[in-house]
């Protein structure tokens, strides 16, 4: 009985210090010392000790137990301290280290200038009108005095989804749209993307304007010439050298385009103005009656003035910028350049 006891008892010595996890340990110690374990077992044997045996192998087994106890629960500390250190080192933190930190966007720089201009109109008590990109042609270009086979449709290189469906070249659709739905007097800027088969350093297949649109009964060349002439101002600074060169517009009669000193060789002639020295920013004139007959607004009644602007040729000037494909290419560098 006694050598049955030292064995289990180094049995239970080698398996607890072999279990490695609380799993382990615990289904160790049950084997042992549970209910249905090898000391109960042991116990049942008491049956056949004689009587004055008795109190020396209870005691004896009693020692078993109380050391594989003793054993379990040291094991059971070693292991929780194992593990604790496991996690500190596996998951330590260095709160010596520099913090990642978020870095901060900026709004595009043509977002800027187009809110920016978007702000003077507003202020001159313009409202905002919008139209859609994918437009009819009969609002791109037939209600604006471009009819079919026109050679005026040769000055925008147009981007086709069917036959009557285009991407709309200008924003100027959008003076046919408010029209339709509104009696003069009208006065709204109509900011959004407009698209053209163009490419080059002044040239992108998809850019921006700000289409102006103003019709009462007495308007003049002269309104349009000095609302232009002081949003120029305001955009640029009050220095700024602007010009109106004669033009023609299909929807305009007189028409006029805007020029602004060259700001990138101060009107020497570089690259970007083609070595004119002035750079071309929108196109004006006072509405043209045929326009007025296809809304049918009574021509002798009202007359109007419109306006339509490239943001990304304002935005250029603004900030000295020689290639508008920057524009585009997403360089973070570029762009964090516009705070
Ligand atoms: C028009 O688009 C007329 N709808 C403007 C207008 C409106 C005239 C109302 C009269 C009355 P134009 O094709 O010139 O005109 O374009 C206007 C401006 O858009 C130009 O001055 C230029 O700044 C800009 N622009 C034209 N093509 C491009 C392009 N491919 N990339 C970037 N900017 C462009
Ligand atoms: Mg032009």
């Amino acid at each position: 009985m006694i050598e049955r006891l030292e064995d289990i008892k180094k049995q239970a010595e080698n398996e607890l210090r072999n279990a490695v996890d609380e799993v382990t340990l615990h289904n160790v110690k049950a084997r042992f010392l549970g209910r249905k374990g090898i000391i109960t077992e042991v116990l049942k044997g008491m049956r056949d000790v004689p009587q004055s045996e008795r109190p020396r192998i209870g005691q004896a087994i009693n020692e078993v137990k109380e050391f594989i106890e003793g054993l379990f629960e040291a094991r059971l500390r070693e292991i929780k301290e194992e593990r604790k250190r496991h996690i500190l080192l596996t998951e330590k933190v260095d709160v010596t280290l520099p913090g990642k930190g978020t870095r901060l966007g900026n709004k595009h720089p043509i977002t800027q200038v187009m809110e920016e201009i978007v702000g003077i109109f507003e202020r001159m008590g313009f409202e905002i009108a919008e139209g859609p990109e994918v437009e009819l042609d009969y609002y791109n270009f037939e209600a604006l005095n471009i009819p079919r086979d026109h050679p005026a449709r040769d000055m925008q290189d147009t981007f086709y989804i069917s036959d009557d469906v285009v991407l709309r070249t200008h924003t100027s659709p959008v003076q046919i749209r408010v029209m339709e739905k509104q009696k003069p007097p009208i006065k709204v800027i109509a900011p959004g993307k407009v698209y053209r088969c163009d490419s080059d350093v002044s040239h992108t297949p998809m850019f921006h304007q700000v289409e102006g649109l103003l019709v009462d009964e007495r308007v003049t060349f002269s309104d349009l010439k000095g609302v232009l002439t002081q949003f120029a101002r305001l955009l640029f600074g009050s220095h700024i050298k602007v010009r109106f060169r004669p033009s023609f517009f299909p929807f305009t009669e007189p028409s006029a385009e805007v020029d602004i000193e060259c700001v990138i060789c101060a009107g020497k002639g570089c690259r970007v103005c083609k070595n004119s020295g002035w750079l071309e920013i929108l196109g004006c004139g006072m509405v043209d009656p045929e326009v007025f007959r296809s809304v049918q607004y009574d021509p002798q009644r009202y007359r109007g003035f419109a306006f339509g602007l490239g943001v990304e040729r304002i935005t250029m000037l603004k900030f000295g910028i020689n290639d508008i494909r920057l524009f585009f290419e997403n360089d973070i560098r570029f762009l964090k350049q516009f705070l």
